[in-house]
């Protein structure tokens, strides 16, 4: 099973947001980051996969376009969870998590309050189980929005900045159980990130996105992060470093203009 993506547009009114978006492939059982500028179309391109927006172009599941799919069904292949996601709906953690888990599994009960368990444990949230949603911190609530979208078990998760709220354990811990996850369960796991290192560290391959909201490169993280690349997209300079006995190191180190303009912040 593959997701594709070729020749993927989309317009906001009469304006371009995704210019002929294509040679985007992400695979089972790893990590898949889309990185890219604010205002590059990360967002745009995970909700017209998603289906939530109006696109013209192929989304397609091995040979099965996901056009072809009503509503529900999209929504049970394919799950999105947007960035500043997190609702403060009058339930508890476990509630909220359990009834997530119910809109796309209604046979076994049991088994789906052992995995709804199983997921808070995961996810280090166990402690908060009973807490109301409107108590939890900004970070807890977005753990819980991870839980929500996890536990429907779709063959396509993706994730906008699911990291964005998170402090450094549990970044680390997140996107090491979501490796976990997607090889265990042999899921297509895609996530927008704009921390490069993290990226670079748990995806095998990536996206990148730029201003004008094309593709500039496709690859494994060492193919996509190059230095030469970064000042191009991001207009930084940047060290990229791979370290044999450490993680990948991507290191900014000043910005070089305004992105998306020539003037530079330094003339102000
Ligand atoms: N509803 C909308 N109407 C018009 N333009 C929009 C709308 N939503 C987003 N845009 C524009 O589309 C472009 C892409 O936005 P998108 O949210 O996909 O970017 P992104 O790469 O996810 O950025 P970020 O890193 O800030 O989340 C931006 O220029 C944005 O201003
Ligand atoms: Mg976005």
């Amino acid at each position: 099973m593959t997701l594709t993506v070729e020749a993927l547009s989309v317009r906001f009114g009469s304006t371009p947001i995704l210019r002929d978006v294509g040679g985007l492939r992400a695979q089972p059982g790893e990590l898949t980051a889309l990185i890219g500028p604010n205002g590059a179309g990360k967002s745009t391109l995970l909700r017209s996969i998603a289906g939530i927006e109006r696109y013209s172009g192929q989304v397609s599941l091995d040979e099965t376009l996901l056009d072809s799919f009503d509503i529900a069904e999209r929504a049970r292949h394919v799950y999105y969870l947007p960035q500043d996601s997190g609702t403060r709906a009058a339930l508890s953690v476990f509630e909220a998590v359990l009834l997530a888990r119910r809109t796309t599994h209604v046979s076994d009960r049991r088994h789906d309050l052992q995995r709804v368990r199983h997921t808070l444990q995961s996810l280090e949230l166990e402690a908060y189980a009973e807490r109301d949603l409107g108590q939890l911190s900004g970070g807890q609530r977005q753990r819980v929005a991870i839980a929500q979208a996890v536990v429907r078990e779709p063959r396509v998760l993706m994730l906008d900045e699911p990291t964005s709220a998170l402090d450094l354990h549990h970044q680390l811990q997140v996107l090491e159980w979501l490796v976990a996850m997607a090889r265990e369960r042999n899921m297509i796991v895609v996530i927008a990130i704009h921390d490069l290192s993290l990226a670079a560290r748990f995806s095998r391959h990536m996206w990148l996105m730029g201003n004008g909201g094309r593709v500039q490169a496709v690859g494994t993280p060492r193919e996509v992060l190059t230095e030469a690349r970064l000042r191009e997209v991001y207009a930084i300079h940047a060290h990229v470093d791979w370290p044999a006995d450490e993680p990948p190191r991507v290191t900014p180190l000043s910005a070089t203009r305004s992105l998306g303009g020539t003037s530079s912040w330094q003339n102000f």
